[in-house]
């Protein structure tokens, strides 16, 4: 199909030589050349042959170059200002040195390729992938009638003899047009619709007998303006042979140098297998090409999609919120706090920041999750602390159930089902403490879900007590429990269920003395309430308790949930906000001298929250950052998306007097 140079056909596929000239591309990617003499199957150059010039004549390309070039002799970027150079990350074909030019002999490569100048071709501007600007052909509207196949933009390319994989990408700014696209004479693309905004590749293989690809562009249909063909990029790449050789320069060229550290864990761990897979391939004598084209396909694959970690140096409340493996964090109505502990994999005790919470991946209901961080801010994942319950028969057949268990009677394992199981249970709000005595790590939560006497999904009302050697768990569930209830000579809220335990926290006064704090009667008050020497029940049973030494009860009728408490100069603070489930409201906060002493309504902490919403949050938490500073942790939840609830991180500011002030900030560091 040469039309202007009538090469002589060599239609040879040389196997075992290297023997493509290279372009002394301008800014494109070029690699250094290879030692040996890997086999990769390249077209034989016809002109260089034809001259009888030696191959050894300075632009010889090596397979390792094929590969840096991802087999690209030609990679125009159609209609870009000439003479245009590279753009960052973008390559270079092996037989260009500029991004397009009008046919004719390229200054650098020596080769003719180029489109065929036609007064109605006009030059646009596309913004294509990362940020670079690329060119794209469309036809002046008043030039366009007789428009079809008369009217399009045609390429030609010297190329030896051989296979080519053809790629040819339209991005469309304009309204739904079709194109068509002929190729060695032959129709490669026909009618194909290019929608509005998107960007269409098309690719297919191509035999080349003649020494030149010949392509044209345009719209056999094409009546109108409206009809116009757009081309924005043109790929043209050499069919290699994929061999063991090949597949050696491929796992030179797509290592991860930086290491794993870097990557997320997921798609290091596809990449690792990638490269294990095409290790073991390469020793193999009686692979097959397609064998080895299927490693090399997912070497490259495994390399291209190697994602870097989210790394943060700063709180952005209000946005999504990573962890080290690019996943969204699920510790909802959590607790962040610093926590000494046995590494298992230095074997030393660590000092870090420990977050539990709920998971919320599956929607309301989900177990416990744990985090750790070193600074706050970058959060690795740690796993499912304490996991729900999908069937009763679970816990008496999945190893991770049955060694938590053991020992517990059919009618414990009975009450560990209903009060984990994954299709009913209420798990919110999980808090964790240290117990120094019995070494350890104590998780309490609001356990909720139907009872025997109410299908209602918050009829059990209960505080939950698992318990661990490990912070991250696993946690065995000890029980559910109701807690207080309202004494004879007080005004109940809610006489007809005693007892309630819902939204809760906890802490740890310095006497190491530990309350559970949490809403009782309906919602309509919240109490704190002792905890025992363990941790793990009230420090008397409710039947027992004495007002004022084992429990209070504060503002009855205030209808208050999401306490989070803390100490500050010797004054205790107790957070919290109202009731409207999901729905953000007002914060309120309360002061005292002791936890069970008189609480003072200090009002709402927040300053410019215009909507009376805490800055549509709920709290959680509020701990002390390494600085001695204060943060504020809430919840900004998604009814219609949990999983994506997000949070909300503050600095809580005091005034001269000890007013609590919390301000919203878009991006902040400790
Ligand atoms: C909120 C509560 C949350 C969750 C939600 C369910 O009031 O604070 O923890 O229970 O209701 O609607």
């Amino acid at each position: 199909m040469g039309r202007d140079r009538g090469l002589r056909v060599a239609a040879l596929l040389l196997t075992g030589m290297l023997t493509v000239f290279a372009a002394a591309c301008g800014s494109g990617q070029r690699a250094g050349t290879a030692g040996g003499e890997p086999s990769v199957r390249v077209p034989q150059d016809i002109e260089k042959e034809q001259d009888g010039e030696s191959r050894a004549s300075g632009n010889e390309v090596t397979a390792e170059e094929l590969l840096q070039a991802d087999f690209l002799l030609y990679n125009v970027d159609c209609a870009s200002a000439e003479p245009a150079g590279f753009a960052e990350g973008q390559i270079c074909g092996l037989y260009q040195s500029v991004s397009d030019q009008p046919f004719g002999t390229d200054a650098g490569s020596g080769k003719t390729w180029g489109y065929r100048q036609e007064d109605y071709m006009v030059r646009e501007e596309d913004r294509l992938g990362e940020g670079f600007l690329a060119g794209k052909w469309t036809i002046k509207e008043e030039e366009y009638p007789p428009g079809g196949a008369e009217m399009g933009f045609a390429y030609d390319f010297q190329l030896p003899a051989g296979e080519y994989q053809v790629t040819v990408g339209f991005y469309n700014p304009f309204g739904p047009r079709k194109i068509d696209v002929d190729c060695e004479g032959r129709r490669m693309v026909e009618g194909e619709k290019l929608l509005r905004y998107r960007l269409t590749e098309k690719q297919f293989d191509v035999r080349v007998e003649d020494g030149e690809l010949n392509l044209k562009v345009y719209n056999e249909e094409g009546k109108r303006a409206m009809d116009i063909p757009i081309l924005s990029y043109i790929r043209i790449a050499i069919v290699p042979e994929y061999t063991g050789e090949l597949l050696e320069l491929a796992l030179e060229k797509y290592t991860a140098a930086e290491g794993g550290e870097m990557y997320t864990k997921a798609s290091y761990e596809r990449y690792e297998q990638a490269v294990r897979a095409a290790e073991a391939l390469r020793i193999q004598a009686s692979a097959k090409e397609a064998d080895y084209k299927e490693k090399f396909m997912e070497l490259k694959e495994g390399y291209t999609l190697l994602e870097k970690k989210c790394r943060y140096d700063s709180f952005r409340p209000g946005e999504q919120w990573r962890d080290t493996d690019n996943e969204l964090i699920q510790a909802h109505g959590g607790q962040v706090q610093q926590m000494r502990f046995l590494d298992d994999e230095t074997g030393e005790t660590a000092a870090r920041w420990v977050w539990v919470g709920e998971d919320k991946t599956a929607g309301a209901r989900g177990g416990i999750r744990a985090y750790s961080s070193e600074d706050l801010y970058n959060w690795q994942y740690e796993g499912i602390i304490m996991r729900n319950v999908s069937s009763r028969e679970q816990l008496e057949t999945e190893d991770y159930f049955k060694e938590l268990y053991e020992g517990y009677t059919e009618e414990q394992l009975d009450n560990v089902f209903r009060c984990l199981d994954a299709n009913s249970a209420i798990i919110e709000r999980p808090k964790l403490i240290y117990n120094e005595q019995t070494k350890q790590y104590v998780l309490w939560f609001h356990a909720d879900g139907p009872t025997e006497e109410s299908d209602s999904s918050y009829a059990a009302a209960s505080a939950g007590v698992a318990v661990s050697d490990s912070p991250f768990g696993p946690y065995r569930f000890i029980d559910r429990y109701r807690l207080n209830v309202c004494p004879e000579d007080q005004e109940d809220m809610y006489p007809s269920s005693r007892g309630m335990a819902r939204d809760m926290n906890l802490f740890v006064d310095e006497d190491k003395t530990a309350y559970i704090i949490y809403s009782s009667e309906e919602n309509l008050t919240l109490y704190i309430s002792k905890l025992n020497d363990e941790y793990t029940y009230l420090a008397t049973p409710p039947e027992k308790a004495v007002y004022g030494e084992d429990f209070i009860r504060l503002y009855p009728g205030a209808q208050r949930e999401a306490p989070a408490v803390f100490v500050r100069n010797g004054d205790y603070y107790l957070l919290s906000s109202g009731c409207t489930g999901w729905a953000p409201n007002q914060a309120r906060y309360y002061k005292s001298n002791s936890m069970l002493g008189e609480w003072e309504n200090m009002g709402d902490p927040c300053i410019g929250d215009d909507k009376v919403t805490t800055f549509d949050s709920q709290s959680t938490c509020v701990f002390e950052a390494p600085s001695g500073e204060l943060i504020y942790m809430g919840d900004r939840w998604n009814s219609d998306n949990l999983s994506d609830s997000r949070y909300i991180w503050l600095p809580v500011e005091f005034s001269e007097d000890g007013r609590m002030e919390l301000r919203w900030v878009n991006e902040w560091k400790y």
